[in-house]
C-alpha cells in the first residue's frame, strides 16, 4: 500500500523552472481555478470543500485525524455535511450573520475544522484562539474584536469571562455533557435535528475571512484581518511551494491558533484538494514519526524548533520507522540553521526547504522551491507574483549584500486587509504607500537569495511562536510583588529564543527562587504557558528612558554581554 501510494505521486515539481515562472507570472493566471471567476461570488468554505464534492470528489479523504484516544477519517462530503450542520446551528441558535466575529477556542479536533467552515459558510469572520491562552489573553482578544460568539469546549469554558464581555452573546460548547444555560449552549442538543444542507452566504473579494491576533513590540496584540481573496495565494503557494498534487497526503504540524495552522493547515491543502493530516496530541518524537509512517505522509511542513527536538532524540530512532513516503519537507517560523538541514539530509535523505512569511502577509513570501538550487541558511527567493527588496529607513532600495529591512511591494492577494479597530497601526506598516515593512532585517545576495538576520524590533520568536514583550510585561506587573518588568528574547539552542524577564520588586520583598517560580506560574495561569518567562532575573532597578519606558535594548546587552552604549544620550521616545 505504501509503495503504491508513493509511486502514485508524480515527483516532477509543479513549478519546473523558478526563473521562467517568476518572470511571467500574473496573479490573474490562477483565477480560472476558482468558481468566482465565473460567478463573481466568493466563499472560502465553498472553494475548500463543497466545490470538490460537486466536482465528483466527495468520497476523497479530506481529513485524517489522530490523537492519543481517537483516530478518524473524513471525506470532503463528510466535512461539507458537518460544516452545513454547524452553520445551521450557529445561525439558528446564536443568530450569526455575515461579518460577525466568531471565535474558536478549542484544542485540535475534527470538530474545530467543521466549526471553522460553518462560520465561513455564514460569511462570518473566524477568529482562532490558541488553546493555551488563559483568561487575560482570551479577554483582550474578544474585547478588541467585539466577538459575538465563541465556540469552545468544557475544559476551556471557564477562561472566557463572559460577564466582562458585553458584546459576547453566546458561547457554544462542543463537548459531552454540557452544563447549558441561557447563553451557554450545548452544540449536541441541536445537532441531530440540524439540517444537512445550507445555502452558502456569497461574499465579495474584500469581505472578511479570518482574524489572527499577533504581537508587535509595543501595545496589546493586534487583530490582523485577512479577506476572501487571500485564497488566490493560499492556492498557488500550496501548489508551487508545498508542491501539492493529486494523491498527496499533507501534514502541517502548526496549531490553527496561529496563522501557519490556518493558511497552511487548512486553506492551502484543501484548496488543492489533498488529504490533510491533523495530529491532535502532544509533541513526542515517537508520536510524530508514527504519524508520518502511519498516514504515508508525502509533504510535511513543520518548524525549526520541532526539527531540533527531533534531532535531539537521536538518529537511531528514525530508523525504527518507514518514512519512505515523505517526498517534500518544509520549515517556517524561525531561522532554519544549516545544521538542521544537514541532519535532514542524513536521516530523511531529503532537503528541508525554508519558507519565510508572517501573520500580516497571510501566505508565503520568500521560499525555497523543489526545483531550485537552494543555499543552506537562505530563506530562498520571492514567490512568483511577489516583489521583495531590502530597504533603508527612508524607503530606498539597497543593493546586494547590504543589510536593511526586508520589504514587500504592497498589493499581493493575501496581504492583511486592516488591523482591527486600528487604522493607524495598519498604516504604520507601509512606507510611501508602496512598501510593506516586515520588521525583519535581512540582505539579498548577488543571485537574489534572501538571508535572514534578525528582528528589527523586540518581538520574541520562541519555539516558532511569536510573543510580544509588552503583553508579558503587562501581566508581570499585575503580580503584587512586581514593581517593574522588562522582557527580552534570549538565544536558545533548541527553541531559537526563550523568554527572559528582568524584574524589580516592590519595596519590602525579598528575591528568592520560590518567588521566581510564583511569578512564572502567575503568567502561565493568567496569560499563556508559552508566554511565561523561562528565566527570571531580579534587579534593583531597570534601565528606562526619561519618559519612563523600559529599554529592552539595554537588557539585551546585559544578557549578551555587549556594550550598552552611552545611556545618558538616549532620547525620550
Ligand atoms: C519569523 C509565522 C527566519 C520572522 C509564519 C517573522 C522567520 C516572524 C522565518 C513572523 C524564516 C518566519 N526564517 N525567521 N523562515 N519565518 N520567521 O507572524 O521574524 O508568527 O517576522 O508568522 O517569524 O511570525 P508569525
Amino acid at each position: 500500500m505504501r509503495l503504491e501510494l508513493y509511486k502514485a505521486v508524480d515527483k516532477t515539481p509543479n513549478m519546473k523552472d523558478y526563473d521562467s515562472v517568476y518572470e511571467s507570472f500574473q496573479w490573474e493566471d490562477t483565477f480560472d481555478h476558482f468558481s468566482w471567476s465565473k460567478t463573481g461570488q466568493y466563499n472560502m468554505a465553498y472553494e475548500c470543500i463543497d466545490k470538490h464534492v460537486e466536482e465528483g470528489y466527495g468520497e476523497h479523504v479530506a481529513l485524517k485525524y489522530r490523537d492519543k484516544n481517537v483516530e478518524a477519517s473524513y471525506t470532503f462530503k463528510d466535512i461539507m455535511i458537518e460544516s452545513n450542520k454547524a452553520a445551521n446551528i450557529f445561525r439558528n441558535q446564536a443568530d450569526v450573520t455575515k461579518g460577525d466575529r466568531v471565535f474558536i477556542f478549542m484544542n485540535r479536533s475534527p470538530e474545530l475544522y467543521f466549526a471553522l467552515f460553518g462560520i465561513l459558510k455564514l460569511g462570518a469572520i473566524a477568529g482562532p484562539l490558541f488553546e493555551a491562552f488563559m483568561e487575560k489573553a482570551v479577554t483582550d482578544r474578544l474585547e478588541n474584536s467585539e466577538a459575538k460568539v465563541v465556540i469552545t469546549t468544557n475544559e476551556l469554558l471557564n477562561r472566557i469571562p463572559h460577564n466582562k464581555l458585553p458584546n459576547l452573546e453566546k458561547i457554544i460548547v462542543i463537548d459531552d455533557e454540557v452544563n447549558a444555560s441561557n447563553d451557554v449552549l450545548d452544540y449536541y442538543e441541536y445537532y441531530d435535528s440540524a439540517d444537512e444542507t445550507f445555502d452558502i452566504e456569497w461574499l465579495k473579494k474584500d469581505d472578511g475571512l479570518i482574524l489572527h491576533y499577533t504581537s508587535g513590540s509595543t501595545g496589546q496584540p493586534k487583530g490582523v484581518l485577512h479577506v476572501q481573496q487571500a485564497m488566490v495565494q493560499h492556492y498557488i503557494t500550496g501548489k508551487y511551494v508545498l508542491d501539492l498534487k493529486e494523491d498527496d497526503v499533507f501534514w502541517c504540524t502548526a496549531d490553527p491558533g496561529w496563522v501557519t495552522g490556518t493558511s497552511y493547515g487548512i486553506f492551502a491543502p484543501w484548496l488543492n484538494r489533498v488529504t490533510n493530516v491533523v495530529f491532535g496530541g502532544r509533541f513526542s518524537p515517537e508520536a510524530w514519526y508514527e504519524t508520518l509512517e502511519k498516514y504515508d505522509v508525502t509533504v510535511w511542513y513543520s518548524a525549526p524548533t520541532a526539527f531540533r527536538m527531533l534531532m535531539n532524540a537521536g538518529d537511531e530512532l528514525v530508523h525504527h520507522y518507514d518514512l519512505s513516503s515523505v517526498r517534500h519537507i518544509l520549515s517556517v517560523g524561525e531561522p532554519l540553521n544549516p545544521e538542521v538541514i544537514k541532519w535532514g539530509n542524513n536521516v530523511f535523505k531529503k532537503r528541508i526547504h525554508d519558507t519565510w512569511w508572517m501573520t500580516e502577509t497571510g501566505a508565503h513570501m520568500i521560499c525555497n522551491y523543489p526545483s531550485m538550487d537552494i543555499r543552506a541558511g537562505s530563506m530562498g527567493k520571492p514567490v512568483p507574483g511577489i516583489q521583495a527588496a531590502i530597504i533603508d529607513h527612508q524607503g530606498n532600495e539597497l543593493g546586494p549584500n547590504q543589510m536593511g529591512n526586508l520589504a514587500i511591494k504592497k498589493g499581493w492577494p493575501s496581504m492583511m486587509h486592516t488591523i482591527w479597530n486600528n487604522e493607524a497601526k495598519y498604516n504604520s506598516y507601509f512606507v510611501d504607500d508602496t512598501w510593506y515593512i516586515s520588521g525583519d532585517s535581512a540582505y539579498k545576495d548577488e543571485d537574489g537569495y534572501y538571508w535572514f538576520q534578525g528582528r528589527v524590533d523586540d518581538v520574541i520568536m520562541t519555539a516558532g511562536e511569536r510573543v510580544g514583550p509588552f503583553e508579558v510585561e503587562s501581566k508581570l506587573v499585575e503580580h503584587p510583588k512586581v514593581a517593574e518588568a522588562g522582557v527580552i528574547g534570549k538565544p536558545d539552542p533548541i527553541r531559537g529564543e526563550i523568554i527572559k524577564a528582568f524584574i524589580a520588586l516592590r519595596d519590602g520583598y525579598e528575591t528568592s527562587d520560590e518567588l521566581k517560580e510564583e511569578i512564572r506560574v502567575f503568567v502561565k495561569e493568567g496569560l499563556a504557558a508559552h508566554a511565561a518567562p523561562r528565566e527570571i532575573e531580579f534587579k534593583d532597578k531597570l534601565p528606562k528612558t526619561r519618559s519612563g519606558k523600559i529599554m529592552r535594548r539595554v537588557l539585551k546587552s546585559w544578557e549578551l554581554d555587549l556594550p550598552t552604549g552611552d545611556l545618558s544620550t538616549i532620547d525620550d521616545d
